[in-house]
């Protein structure tokens, strides 16, 4: 895309939320569903567009960590700190709301998701409108998120009045999710920054709250266990199992696929053996999450049965185990 198209582009995009209307747009982990943050009536169109319950908070996206005490009050030291070290990036920090926030945003509760994402496109269209863009990733309620404009068109087609095509996305899983509205910060989803870069920069421990329960009932989408799920069944199988696991698959009529990280436990002769489709995410974490999205996507057209097993939960390992199990439901 050369400037003038891409500057003209912005342009609808940002007349499209002003009129209250919906663009999805790329960031560096997934593709958001944009809507004006300050319109209840755009927000809720993102609501009915995913088919997903209007309890559920949104983020707010934002041009740039000036705007936070826009969007929270009560902003704790620790914000700025990790704003500072993470934004743009792959960081959603959790603060109390400001009273500007719609509950439609919020989902009524007392605090909102705050993120500057680090993408030239995202950034360009957000410094265009000039205010916050709530979004969610563009996919239907429960289903794999999208890390290309085409998994947006074909996941919600008309629903969208515009969709920003900026290439797939780098990161290719969601932000990690930060509390910092309580006494103890938390995470409160693994993602793109991991826990160990935040651990640093926080000085301290951060514990990861995995269930509806222990985030103490807040009811955030991306913790249900059914999340990201794909059509085809997601089994979680020991990579010294899957070979056996896909041959009994196989001779049910079953169509197999296998994910796997760094190329263990499956050859080439292996798959063309078991007739199953194979694909390897790569050498390091990076990689693996950077293809996980897609490579879900595709295996989900052919198979009706995924085989995979969560990869070790250091740095981007922790956000793939966790989508991997997620997934698995
Ligand atoms: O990487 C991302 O975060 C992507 C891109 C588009 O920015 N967005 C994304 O949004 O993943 P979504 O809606 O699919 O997931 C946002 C998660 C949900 O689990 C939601 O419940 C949680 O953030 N969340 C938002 N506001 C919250 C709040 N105030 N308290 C607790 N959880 C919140
Ligand atoms: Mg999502």
């Amino acid at each position: 895309m050369d400037a003038p198209v891409e500057v003209a582009l912005i342009a609808r995009a940002v007349a499209i939320l002003r009129d209250g209307g919906l663009v999805a747009f790329p960031t560096e982990t997934v593709y958001g569903l944009g809507a004006d943050a300050s319109d209840p009536a755009a927000v809720a169109r993102i609501f009915a567009a995913k088919g997903r319950p209007a309890d559920h908070p949104l983020i707010v996206h934002l041009a740039s960590a000036d705007d936070i005490d826009a969007w929270a009050v009560d902003v704790p030291p620790l914000a700025r700190v990790l704003a500072a070290a993470c934004w743009p990036g792959p960081l959603t920090m959790v603060l109390r709301r400001a009273a500007r926030v719609p509950d439609a945003v919020t989902g009524g509760l007392p605090t909102v998701g705050l993120r500057v994402p680090d993408h030239p496109v995202a950034l360009a269209l957000l410094r265009a409108f000039g205010g916050g863009i709530a979004a969610p990733s563009a996919n239907r309620f429960g289903q794999v998120s999208p890390t290309t404009a085409d998994h947006v068109r074909s996941g919600l087609g008309d629903a969208v009045d515009l969709v920003l095509d900026g290439g797939a996305s780098a990161v290719g899983v969601e932000s990690t999710i930060v509390d910092l509205s309580g006494d103890v910060p938390a995470i409160l989803r693994p993602g793109g920054v991991s826990r160990e870069t935040l651990e640093r920069l926080a000085g301290r421990a951060l514990p990861v709250r995995g269930t509806v329960e222990d985030a103490g009932g807040v009811r955030a989408p991306g913790m249900l266990a059914s999340h990201y799920a794909p059509d085809a069944r997601l089994l979680l199988v020991p990579v010294a199992e899957q070979a056996a696991r896909a041959a009994s698959l196989r001779e049910r009529g079953l169509v197999v696929g296998v994910l796997s990280f760094r190329g263990e436990g499956w050859s080439a002769d292996d798959t063309r053996v078991m007739d199953a489709r194979l694909v390897d995410l790569g050498a390091s974490e990076e990689e693996a999450a950077h293809g996980l999205y897609a490579a879900i996507h595709e295996l989900d057209e052919t198979c009706d049965v995924i085989l995979a097993w969560p990869p070790e939960e250091t740095g981007l390992g922790l956000a793939i185990a966790d989508r991997l199990r997620r997934a698995a439901g």
